[in-house]
């Protein structure tokens, strides 16, 4: 993704003429940089030989969910709908582990005749839930349990999910109360021991901490697990210049573990593979100037893209055709929403804008289209994969009779 000339290219497509061709807003994802991302994940992590397991929550769309699956990754899935989802994309059951604080028995009958490699449980009721379906269909169902770790991840509170205060995952007290009592249940077969600290993680420093306690209270248990799950939450740059995560001491501290429990490591990224693959296209609709401010109403809004109403995150905007003419005034990007968050970006650096302009929102294949709605009866986008020339729609825009 890059300008050639004055205006904005997706591999060898004019975004132009997606927009002119497709309407707006469009999401637009460029598999090249998918293939990258998955093979320098693949690559960080080559020592180590892990099951990767894309967290579906980050990016359900059925075509991209299909090419991740041929590049042999398997799924991360919080609900029956993602489980259907990934198993419709081809993606094996023995590669599927099941997250989240709340899974109905309805999900977890489903996952248990699917024979999933491992569902990931939170609680000790949880555990009662399963192993009741278990005995009724006499079955043994591959279990990890979830450690809330107390650790800060030092990312945003809102998803921040490893320090005690925090919903996901049962303390270290829990947890060796409930290896003592899984050892006995005969349709129970502990797998696994499963952490998850948050995302958006740029700092390696939070994943030795959140290690030091999995190494800890797997030598308490004294039970020899066959996985550790070390969840996803690499973070990613967001067109700021940032610095990485340290990929390297990432995995040295794995390894540090990995020497005294030896173990197969799981891992669940979502945003590392999927967040800079997609951006949002979208026109200007009006402008409207204020005092200190203009206003850039956009055809995009929260309903398209939740992620800066709900977590003030920022996207990088920038022009789909360069004029090199900037502005003084400040800009705030909003969206024709009636909420006062329904708001993107406000900057003082841009280029001059005219009505039906179009720009670009970056980094948005992670949790865009995923966290979409509804909200004021707005249609959502079409997605569209560009591979080299090729325009793929992989989603088209809703109808309003889809609605009705
Ligand atoms: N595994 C578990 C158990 C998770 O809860 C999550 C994300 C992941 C893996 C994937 O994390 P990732 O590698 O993508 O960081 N909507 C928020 C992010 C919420 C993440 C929820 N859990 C956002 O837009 O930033």
């Amino acid at each position: 993704m890059k300008y050639i000339g004055k205006n904005f290219f997706i591999e060898g497509v004019k975004v132009k003429n997606l927009a002119k061709k497709f309407q707006t807003p469009i999401y637009c994802y460029s598999y090249r940089r998918l293939k990258e991302n998955i093979r320098s994940f693949k690559k960080n992590f080559k020592s180590l030989n892990p099951i990767i397991c894309f967290a579906v929550k980050a990016n359900a769309n059925l075509k991209l969910l299909k090419e991740i699956k041929k590049f042999n990754l398997g799924a991360d899935v919080v609900s029956i709908g993602e489980l259907t989802k990934a198993l419709k994309a081809g993606i094996q059951s023995k590669k599927i582990v099941f997250s989240g604080v709340g899974k109905t028995s309805e999900e977890l009958n489903f996952a248990i005749s699917k024979k999933i490699l491992l569902i990931n449980v939170e609680s000790k009721s949880e555990i009662l839930e399963i192993e009741k379906i278990a005995k009724r269909k006499k079955k043994t169902v591959n279990i990890g349990i979830r450690l809330n770790p107390n650790t800060d991840p030092k990312t945003l509170s809102q998803i921040s999910t490893g320090k005690k205060q925090d919903k996901f995952g049962v303390t270290e007290n829990i947890f060796l109360e409930l290896v003592k009592y899984v050892k006995n249940c005969k349709f129970i077969k502990l797998k696994c021991i499963s952490v998850h600290i948050g995302s958006q993680i740029l700092n390696h420093q939070p994943y030795e901490k959140m290690l030091k306690v999995v190494d800890r209270v797997i030598k308490k248990t004294n039970y020899k697990f066959e996985f550790i799950d070390l969840g996803g939450g690499m973070g990613i740059s967001y067109g700021k210049k940032v610095k990485n995560l340290n990929y390297k001491r990432y995995v040295a501290a794995i390894k540090k573990v990995l020497k005294r429990h030896k173990a197969k490591i799981i891992f669940e990224p979502g945003r590392s593979i999927i967040g800079n693959t997609g951006i949002l296209v979208s026109k200007v609709l009006y402008i409207k100037e204020s005092a200190k401010k203009n206003f850039i109403i956009l055809d995009a809004a929260m309903n398209d893209l939740m992620r800066p109403a709900l977590y003030g995150a920022e996207h990088l905007i920038i022009p789909e055709s360069k004029n090199n003419i900037l502005t003084k005034k400040t800009y705030e990007f909003v969206g024709p929403i009636c909420e006062s968050t329904d708001r993107f970006l406000t900057t003082k650096k841009f280029q001059k804008l005219n009505e039906k302009d179009l720009i670009i929102i970056s980094d948005v294949g992670a949790y865009g289209m995923s966290l979409s709605s509804n909200y004021n009866v707005r249609l959502k986008p079409a997605e569209i994969l560009i591979k080299g020339f090729k325009i793929n729609l992989i989603k088209k825009r809703q109808k309003l009779k889809d609605l009705m």
